[in-house]
This record gives structure tokens, sequence and C-alpha cells, in this order.
């Protein structure tokens, strides 16, 4: 959807095809069944300039076009490698439906060498005189800041094979302000599974420190501080906090370390810090028992529930894995989250009891757990909340609030690595 609105955007005319009928629906009216900021409104906006049309088929939509975006979505299968099988589907789609040169542009994320597979289908499938290009272009875009991150990147990456695919992807993303990485397809799709993993990788470092700064008594928060300013290493994604979640590290972690191993190659390193990222929801579930002893019979409020702010995924979200926790110690949940309660209420059921806010999540709990760092949990009304609490104790899971603001108010509180 962003990838489709932002082109058209950009001023192409797009056409969209899903599998699921109810994504074409919606469309058609110029709308979006999930929470990204101002997707809803930029969508609706190209439907109703003309420039984000439906398509009825694949034939229909590839028909119409000069190029055609891949953007199914690529599951882990139980092993953890990709499952590549909607791909396989969309390529076959395409190749049967193309009638002149035509560039297929992979979009989803895919392990290194998949777009070969994709050339070869393609040559299976279509008419022998039709001539074509695949090219990688791989997604850089953060859930929650998809359009902004879509349109004003730090770099765009062209894994391509020719010179003509080239030409016509540069012109495609004219009007883009950024850096084009040319490479070829395998180093393309490499990029963003390297990439990823490697945020994965500095954010689980960040969760090694935490453990050892509590340790030793000094505070992560200042040593992220202290080591970001050196240009080499940066601040972003070293916050310490319950882990990583949603539907691209842990998947990418897991596809990379497949496709590894599957290459005869042991990535130690990566399963080290995925193991880090692991321990995170039991690691908060310490700090609880060191304030309440026994969790049994306990309430908590949980805030936040998506895998991070500004969207309603719940995808591997941490505050899943943290409220199973819980509920297995025996403990009552009473959760809130500004967008994703319906989402996450779809996996978790009515174990948990769904919060209208903040406070009455807190109403006659005996801890207040902070799993996702929502804008509107550091403006909380604390006088108000400690009202509320049976037991002042904030366990706080993303390194939100000043401890010494909390302490002073009268709280018990627990950070992550401080
Ligand atoms: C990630 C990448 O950042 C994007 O560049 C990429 O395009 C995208 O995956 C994808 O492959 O589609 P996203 O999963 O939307 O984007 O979210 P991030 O902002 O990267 O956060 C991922 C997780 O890491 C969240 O659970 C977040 O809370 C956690 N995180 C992030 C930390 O625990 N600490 C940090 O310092 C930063």
């Amino acid at each position: 959807m962003v990838t489709a609105a932002c082109l058209a955007k950009l001023g192409h005319d797009v056409q969209c095809f899903d599998s699921d009928p109810e994504v074409i629906e919606l469309l058609k009216v110029g709308k979006v069944r999930f929470h990204e900021p101002g997707l809803a409104d930029l969508v609706s906006q190209m439907v109703t300039e003309g420039r984000l049309q439906t398509a009825e088929s694949i034939e229909e939509a590839v028909g119409s076009s000069e190029l055609s975006f891949i953007c199914v979505s690529t599951p882990p299968k139980a092993n953890g490698a990709a499952d590549l099988s909607y791909i396989e589907a969309a390529t076959r789609a395409i190749a049967q439906s193309m009638d002149g040169y035509h560039i297929i542009v992979e979009k989803s994320t895919v392990p290194a060498k998949t777009g070969e597979r994709v050339r070869e289908t393609l040559r299976m499938h279509a008419k022998p005189s039709v001539e074509f290009d695949v090219v990688s272009f791989p997604e850089f875009s953060r859930e929650g800041h998809a359009i902004d991150d879509f349109l004003h990147p730090d770099r765009l990456v062209l894994g391509v094979e020719s010179e003509r695919a080239e030409q016509a992807m540069r012109t495609l993303v004219q009007g883009i302000d950024a850096p084009i990485v040319v490479t070829d397809m395998a180093s393309a799709e490499l990029i963003k599974h390297a990439s990823n993993c490697f945020l994965a990788l500095k954010i689980s470092y960040a969760n090694a420190l935490a453990n050892v700064c509590e340790t030793i008594g000094a505070n992560v928060e200042e040593v992220a501080e202290g080591m970001g300013l050196d240009n080499r290493i940066g601040r972003d994604f070293l916050n310490a906090g319950v882990g990583y979640g949603g539907s691209c590290f842990p998947k990418d972690m897991a596809a990379f370390i497949a496709m590894a191993d599957e290459l005869g190659y042991d990535f130690k390193l990566l399963k080290a810090a995925r193991e880090v990222n692991d321990e995170r929801p039991r690691r908060l579930i310490e700090k609880l028992r060191q304030a309440l002893w026994v969790l049994s019979g306990k309430t908590v409020a949980v805030l936040g529930l998506a895998f991070k702010p500004d969207t309603d995924d719940v995808r591997e979200a941490p505050a899943l894995a943290l409220i199973e926790l819980l509920l297995e110690e025996g403990a009552s949940v009473r959760a809130y989250d500004p967008v994703a309660t319906s989402t996450a209420q779809k996996l978790l059921g009515e174990r948990v009891v769904y919060c209208e806010d903040s406070y009455q999540a807190a109403s006659g709990a005996d801890a207040l757990v902070v799993v996702t760092e929502w804008d509107e949990f550091r403006h909380l009304d604390l006088d108000r909340i400690k009202g509320l609490l049976a037991v002042p104790v904030i366990i706080d899971g993303r390194n939100i609030f000043d401890r010494t603001t909390l302490t002073e108010a009268g709280f018990i509180y627990h950070g992550m690595g401080k």
C-alpha cells in the first residue's frame, strides 16, 4: 500500500491487485485496513485524483503497465527460512500476463538469489518473444514512518541486470532526493537482509550491555549516549528495553540465519543476538518478581501492545510474549494500547482485560509495566496513576521515565539497564 500510494504521489499511474478481495474493495473507496500515520489520507487523495486504481486481475494490472512490483509477504517456514511460494505464484501470473517488454520489481524482502529464480520462472512461463528485466528494489521504510521513509530515504538500492532497467528505475524514482546505490541483484537482496540484521544486532548489543550495567550499577542510557556520539557507532538503535519485535527483524534474522545454514555457514553472531532478544520479556518478569515477590494472583497493568509506537501491528510484539509469561505465572493482565487493542485481542482472546486508557488499566493493579513507548505514556499524570495502583510499582520496559522523578514521586521504579 505504501509503495503504491507513494509511487502515485510521485506522479505515476498505479494499478493495484491483491488476492484478498477485501483489500481491493476498501481501496476502491480510498481506504486501508491497518494503521499507518498519513497513509489513509494519502491513499484517499490518490484514489480521488485517479492515480491509484484497482485492477480486477493480475492480467489487467500487468497488461496496462510498464513495471510490476511484487509486494507479497514472505512469511517464515517452520525452520525460519522464508516461504517464497507467494513470490513464485505472483511471478507466474505476471509472466503469463506480459505482452511486451516489462520490468518486474522485487519489493518483498527475500533471501539473496531469489531474483534469479524469479527470472528463471518468468522465462519458463512468459511468451518466448517477450523481453523483460528483473530488478531488486529493497524496502527500508519503518512502520509508523513508512511514507516519510519512502519519500525521503537515506539511500535507494537498485539491483539491476541491464542498462535499460536501470534507466527505467532511475526515471521511476525521480523526485526522491537520495543517493542511489546500483548493484547486481544478489547484492541488493543481501543489503536488505544484512541491514535489518545489523540493526537487530545493535539492539541486542544494547540489551546485553543493559544486563552488564545492572550488575555493576551503571546506566545503559548514559553508556549509549557516550558511545553514540562516536560517528562510527551512532546513537540510533542502541535503546535497551524489552527487545525488538515486528514483522521484519525476527523474520529477517530467522531467514538470514537459515540461508547461511543452508549455505554451510553457521552465523553464530546472529544466533547469539536472537538469543539475547528472546530473553528480554523474561528479564522484565524478573524485575516484577523483584518488586512483588510472587506474581500468582497479582494484577499487572500492561501499557502498549503494538511492537512499536504508531502502528497497530502486534506481530512478534514483546508485549504478547510478556503477557503469555504473566498468564503462565498466574497473574491477571489489564492491557491498554492507543490503537493496537483489536489486533492484539485477535491473538490473545479474552484472557486479558482490555482497557480504554492507561488510567483504567492501572486501576487496582499491583504494578504497571510499560512495553511500548507511545508518546502519550510519557505524559501520564503520575499522581493519578499512583492513586489508582494498589501498589506504586512501575517497570519501565522502554526507559521512558526518569528514575529520580519517579522515585521522588514515591514509586518503586525499575528500568532496563539503569
Ligand atoms: C525495520 C527497519 O528499521 C526498516 O528499515 C525496514 O524497512 C523494516 O524493518 C522492514 O524490513 O520492512 P520496523 O520493523 O518497522 O522497521 O521497525 P523499527 O523501527 O526498526 O523497530 C523494530 C523493533 O526494534 C521495534 O520492536 C522497536 O521497539 C525495537 N527497537 C528499535 C529497540 O528495541 N531499540 C532500538 O534502539 C530501536
